[in-house]
């Protein structure tokens, strides 16, 4: 089936995949290298939940990212690589040289004993090798769970022992910004409690000092002259796990999203090409994403590759040297689409024109942004400023368990409006219920945005605790996907999400659990109790506001402060910081003992006077405290 290019066939193709969903999916599926054509298009169920696409079909990935390219597009570059410095020699990649990177280095995964199935630690700074990492993974059908490398050793190692990974791969140190990081370092404290860990893959990214574990540490550098180009890819059955990604839930520890081979290699290729109508916008694509997280995932390394596009890969960061770098790399790279986060554009907004008017820009043809609401004015000014009047912004708004993106413009076909993802792609079925599950119908409506159908690269399970899957996405209401999201729907059917609600915070784009924020505010000795809540924050779009209980110590609060947000970096990662910290004697908590967040968020707010109904409060007086104590 041919892209997008109207209005009416995107009308036409949405109509088609609501009415016959496993003919329009299989279609898109054909135009694939399957070694085995699947036996059954679709399976579902969102009770259990069981969902299968394509089963029994047969498959690899990174057949269909690089090797079904090589006969025409072989010297066409795959990767161009940006440094983190601008004086550093940048790098290209071809999709020739990529795949042969990609064959070599799975060859040294074997070497060292990893073996279909098997889960693969990567904790990487953003290089070529990390893209190369994940495809070696998938080549021989082991399953990577990468690691953000702003992430903790404590972090790094919840999540090694959560899906029990036998081989990590990381890099000696990394470049962010002005910052040199000691990635290694932070392996090694990690490893300590990560006994079944075997062996240690370790690039050299910025030469500095480290330390070698002996039989069990090798370096990448070594290992690669070892072996040669020649690693025939392994046949995965379309519903074997390609990888696992943790992310941040309402309660208790990060859940390691469970995504498989075929439905996400289908999925995200569709979306890929029509959202950002690659290529007819142009051949070159940025996504400025971390791989660490799902954007990079899906629309840095697969998506893209399966597409056969150029994409520019960055080491860096949008301020350094200064805030003018996004623009020098557009110029630099030609870019015709580029894909960044609303918290970037305010962040560059409020560095002031004076960073972009230097730069030409006018290569650009789309632009995207991700990863949380973007506010109208900062739609505009990305728009006006960045696109100069001409370029659609596609506001795509998924999540880690979606796998691709959901609901989204398709650039220049559907018409925008500042800060609404505006319509479903097709094969979604969003529908908005009322806190008792009752859908919302009609226009002009808001309510808790659920899917009511699986899309081919849905979450599958959460690792290793599928039941937790099941209580999380699936049980709040049944047959429904819930997303976690508030969402409205306009008198055009448009849809615009108004952000989390649950008790996860979105902090820069990021996605953070207050419980996770809270568990770490009380390993501090000091620390009795504590409570975390989002709030709104200008750059952020959502800062993180501390309440805390502290027994009789005799530090003082900027003492207290300094250590609780060592304490949360230490635990979780510098993304995790608390902005404000309030020492409070008490919390405001129901007659059984549940803290009335709703109060909480709203001093965080600011809305001193509109805090609703506290009868219910065990002791109202502490919300006057809190109140008197509120930092603005
Ligand atoms: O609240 C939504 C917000 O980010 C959450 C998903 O976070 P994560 O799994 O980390 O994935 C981020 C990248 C896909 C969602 O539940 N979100 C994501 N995109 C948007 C958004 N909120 C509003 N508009 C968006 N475009």
């Amino acid at each position: 089936m041919a892209r997008i290019t109207s209005f009416e066939q995107y009308q036409e193709q949405y109509k088609k995949s609501v009415d016959n969903p496993e003919a329009f999916w299989a279609e898109q599926a054909e135009q694939f290298t399957w070694s085995k054509k699947w036996d059954k298009i679709l399976n579902w169920n969102f009770t259990e939940p069981k969902i299968e696409w394509f089963a029994g079909g047969k498959l690899n990935i990174t057949e269909n990212c690089l090797d079904r390219h090589l006969p025409e597009k072989a010297d066409q570059v795959a990767y161009y690589w940006e440094p983190n410095e601008p004086t550093e020699k940048a790098v290209q990649l071809t999709y020739k040289q990529l795949h042969e990177e990609v064959c070599k280095f799975a060859n040294v995964l074997k070497k060292n004993g990893t073996k279909k199935g098997d889960r693969v630690c990567i904790y990487m700074p953003m290089v070529p090798e990390l893209a190369i990492a994940l495809l070696a993974c998938a080549r021989i059908g082991a399953v990577h769970s990468v690691v953000f490398g702003g992430f903790s050793a404590s972090a790094l190692s919840g999540r090694i022992q959560d899906c029990d990974c036998k081989i990590v791969v990381t890099s000696d140190g990394a470049y962010r910004g002005a910052k040199a990081i000691p990635i290694k370092a932070v392996a090694d404290e990690a490893l300590e409690i990560c006994p079944g860990v075997e062996k240690v893959i370790v690039l050299n990214r910025t030469g500095s000092e480290i330390n070698m574990v002996a039989g069990r540490d090798v370096l990448w550098e070594d290992e690669i002259k070892m072996v040669n180009a020649d690693c025939p890819a392994e046949q995965m059955d379309a519903e074997d796990m390609l990888f696992i990604l943790y992310t941040s839930g309402s309660t208790g520890k990060p859940k390691g999203v469970v995504h498989t081979c075929g439905g996400y290699m289908v999925y995200t290729h569709y979306t890929f090409e029509n959202v950002f109508q690659y290529p007819s916008s142009g051949g070159v694509y940025w996504c400025t994403a971390d791989i660490g997280w799902v954007t990079g995932h899906s629309y840095i390394v697969y998506a893209p590759l399966l597409a056969g596009a150029t994409s520019v890969m960055f080491e860096g960061v949008p301020t350094y040297p200064d805030a003018g770098r996004f623009w020098q790399v557009i110029d630099k790279y030609k870019v015709n689409i580029f894909y960044t986060a609303p918290t970037a554009i305010r962040a560059l907004e409020a560095s002031g024109l004076g960073f972009v008017t230097p730069y030409k820009l006018d290569s650009l043809k789309v632009l995207g942004s991700v990863g949380e609401p973007i506010n109208e004015e900062a739609w505009t000014w990305y728009h006006e400023n960045i696109g100069k009047g001409k370029c659609p912004i596609v506001d795509t708004w998924w999540q880690t368990e979606t796998g691709g993106i959901l609901i989204s413009p398709l650039a220049g076909i559907t018409k925008t409006k500042p800060s609404f993802a505006t319509l479903p792609l097709p094969g979604v079925q969003p529908i908005l219920v009322d806190e008792k599950g009752n859908e919302i119908t009609g226009n002009g409506v808001e309510g808790n945005l659920c899917i009511k159908f699986p899309w081919p690269s849905i979450i599958r399970t959460t690792y290793g605790d599928h039941e937790r899957c099941r209580q999380n996405y699936f049980a709040t209401y049944p047959n429904l996907y819930f997303t976690g999201d508030g969402c409205k729907r306009d008198e055009d059917g448009y849809y615009r999400i108004t952000g989390r609600v649950d008790d996860v915070m979105n902090v820069s784009g990021h996605r953070i659990g207050t419980a996770e924020v809270e568990s770490a505010i009380n390993m501090h000795i000091d620390i009795v109790e504590s409570a975390v809540v989002g709030y709104p924050h200008d750059i952020k779009g959502q800062g993180i506001y501390a309440y805390v209980i502290c027994t009789n110590s005799k530090k003082d609060a900027e003492t207290l402060r300094k250590e609780i947000l060592a304490e949360v970096t230490k635990m979780i990662g510098p993304i995790a910081k608390p902005d404000k910290i309030q020492i409070v004697t008490g919390l405001p908590k129901t007659r059984s003992g549940k803290i009335m967040r709703r109060i909480l968020r709203k001093v965080a707010e600011g809305e001193l006077n509109n805090l609703g109904d506290t009868s219910t409060l065990l002791d109202p007086m502490v919300v006057e405290e809190i109140k008197a104590g509120a930092i603005k």
